[in-house]
């Protein structure tokens, strides 16, 4: 099977990007995210009130069923057979699933999930550490990036374009905290491989990162 993994910063592109290359080849997308997201949401709806806290996290691993399932090409999460593809999308869900994604047993429950999808599937699979950890021989590696400042305009403008009241600053800060998160914590932090191409979206639009996705992709196939 042909393994591309994706890694890189909160607000990159890299789902978006990622699930346009993965329609161009013919291959599956994985976002391991939804994974995170979902151990959250879980541990959220058990009334962990510190999601940081492992003693408070790992107990609701217990009951944490979470299947990948792919409708239309499309991935859905399963939680306990619900599918909450949507719920764990909510704001408040993104820094707990950061604060989670910190607990080495919640990483460790989610390995291989990750690693029997890949082994079994052609896929461009997106997360923090696929690269480095979870699929350290994928054929092909991409650390997808762009300054916290041009994430942060992006997400700024998708919200509001859905409506929503925000404040750029208070994005800023959300995207450079979840980052320093990311890339500190002791277990599996996000960084670029060594054998990962650099490919950096600040100066150029979402036509021009998918273009040039999928172009470092084929000439590497
Ligand atoms: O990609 P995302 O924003 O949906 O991910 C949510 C959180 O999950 C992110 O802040 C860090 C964590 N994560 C991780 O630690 N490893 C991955 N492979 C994917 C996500």
């Amino acid at each position: 099977m042909i393994n591309v993994a994706i890694d890189g910063p909160a607000g990159a592109g890299k789902s978006t990007i990622a699930r346009r290359a993965a329609a161009e080849l013919g291959f599956i997308y994985v976002d391991t995210g939804a994974l995170y997201r979902t151990v959250a949401l879980n541990a959220l709806r058990s009334g962990v009130e510190n999601t940081k806290n492992p003693e408070e996290v790992i107990p609701t691993l217990t009951n944490a069923k979470i299947e990948l399932k792919f409708i239309d090409g499309e991935q859905h999460v399963f939680l306990r057979d619900e599918d909450v593809s949507q719920a764990i999308r909510q704001n408040e869900v993104s820094m707990a699933a950061s604060n989670v994604s910190s607990i080495p047993e919640v990483r460790s429950f989610l390995f291989d999930l990750q690693r029997n999808i890949a082994k079994n599937n052609d896929c461009i699979m997106d997360g923090r550490d696929i690269g480095t950890v979870v699929l350290p021989d994928a054929k092909i590696k991409i650390f997808l990036t762009a300054s916290a400042e041009a994430r942060a305009d992006r997400r700024f403008k998708e919200l509001k374009e859905k409506g929503q009241d925000v404040s750029y600053d208070v994005i800023l800060k959300e995207i450079i905290e979840r980052d320093n998160q990311d890339m500190n914590r002791a277990t599996a932090p996000l960084k670029q491989a060594e054998d990962a191409v650099l490919v950096d979206t600040t100066e150029i639009n979402l036509e021009e990162s998918i273009e040039l996705m999928i172009k470092t992709i084929k000439e590497r196939l």
